[in-house]
């Protein structure tokens, strides 16, 4: 419920972050592009900014907006997800320490976990986290410094307990880190629910129309690193600010100003998508050459319940098998409302086929995805054109 100290989810999205100018009274505050500020007196700031890598008012209230849709105490935004990946990673592990991952997380995410970390001889090992059992032994036995899930999964549709992985991580004196990505802060906010983290490309629903390549992170309040860090406050927000500033990693004006922009009606797109994605996968479960269906939206879904519990909708994506990957890749290649692209969360339907367009990183490894997999990221059209072309697509591919 919103109150006079809380306001509910839609409301902060439009307003937080995003008060009229003081001098024109524009409704929507405009975008500071300058790159430097200036002093009246030798490293005293006029209002506070002194350089765009270090701080800018457009990105400020950008993560303003973030954080407050996260219940978080602060957000960082990124160039790209995966840059919000690295940098809160740089904060939390150090050289000789271990991240446990769940095993189905994007492909991007996979070789950062894979290829780069080891290079710098940080250890990253996967699991089937949907297995809490199987999470509480490896922590135990592995001992990381970080827990690392994406819940609901990319592309599998995996749903993972994050209450429970919270207890599992904080047990073993780890961090448990959410890609809230799939979900978005309208549905699912994993720091309510015990997460220290949450990171998300906001390439996806929350910029939501294809036109931007951005990342955030979002921090509990009061989150301590437990150790000396490069910040002098002991905070993790702080110590992952310190390494964006350090290493450059942050967006433009103009991108934090898209990102907002797409904040304020996140809600309600995702509200109609997952309406759209329910519908597609109930029909998909009626397709004959469907041996598969992937949506936590379905009673008969494995991650069902727990998704119940934990969100509050089911997401925009839904995955399929069909048997073979010759049929996949057909069927990918015959629709016409659904694009044949990567990406997911905006307003046009996306088909693509995982295995060799967005996790080719994992092939021949125990990750890999099904090679009959196909990935719908369902959109805004209306959903009887989409099933039309499904339809369409499956007579195709049959032929
Ligand atoms: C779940 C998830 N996390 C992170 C990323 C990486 O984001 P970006 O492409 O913005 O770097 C992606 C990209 O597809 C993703 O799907």
């Amino acid at each position: 419920m919103g109150s006079a100290a809380m306001p509910e989810f839609s409301t902060r999205a439009i307003h937080v972050g995003q008060e009229p100018d003081p001098i024109t009274g524009a409704v929507v505050p405009p975008v500071t592009f300058a790159s430097t500020y200036v002093m009246d007196q030798v490293g005293v700031p006029r209002g506070g900014y002194d350089y765009s890598r270090s701080g800018n008012p457009t990105r400020d209230g950008y993560q303003a907006a973030l954080a407050s849709l996260e219940e978080g105490e602060s957000a960082l935004a990124f160039p790209s997800g995966l840059s919000a990946t690295d940098t809160v990673l740089r904060a939390l592990v150090q050289p000789g320490e271990r991240v446990l991952y769940s095993q189905d997380v994007y492909g991007g995410t996979y070789r950062m976990f894979n290829q780069l970390l080891p290079a710098e001889c940080r250890l990253a090992h996967g699991l089937d986290a949907t297995d809490t059992v199987a999470l509480a032994n490896a922590a135990g036995e592995l001992r990381p410094r970080v827990v690392w899930l994406e819940t609901p999964s990319n592309p599998l549709l995996d749903i993972i307990d994050i209450e429970s992985a919270a207890a599992i991580a904080h047990a073993v004196g780890a961090f448990l880190v959410v890609d809230n990505t799939f979900a978005t802060p309208a549905l699912q906010r994993p720091l309510t629910l015990g997460a220290d983290v949450v990171v998300h490309s906001t390439t996806k629903a929350i910029g939501g129309h294809s036109d931007l390549v951005g990342g955030a992170a979002v921090f509990a309040p009061g989150l301590e690193l437990g150790r000396p860090g490069a910040s002098e406050t002991g905070l993790v927000a702080a110590e992952a600010y310190w390494w964006q500033n350090a290493t450059g990693a942050i967006p433009s004006p103009f991108d934090c100003w898209l990102g907002q922009r797409g904040l304020k009606t996140l809600d309600a797109r995702v509200r109609a998508a997952c309406a759209n994605a329910q519908i597609i996968a109930e029909f998909l479960e009626t397709v004959p050459q469907v041996t598969r269906v992937r949506y936590p939206g379905l009673p008969n879904d494995p991650g069902h319940q727990t998704a119940v519990e934990q969100m509050d909708g089911f997401g925009a994506v839904v995955s399929f098998q069909v048997g073979s990957a010759q049929a996949a890749k057909a069927i990918c290649e015959a629709t016409k409302v659904f694009l044949l692209a990567v990406s997911l969360g905006a307003v046009e339907s996306l088909i693509e086929y995982p295995a060799a367009m967005t996790h080719p990183q994992k092939s021949g490894s125990a990750a890999a995805i099904p090679a009959d997999l196909v990935r719908l990221a369902v959109g805004l059209e209306d959903s009887d054109d989409l099933i039309a072309d499904l339809r369409q697509a499956f007579a195709a591919a049959a032929k």
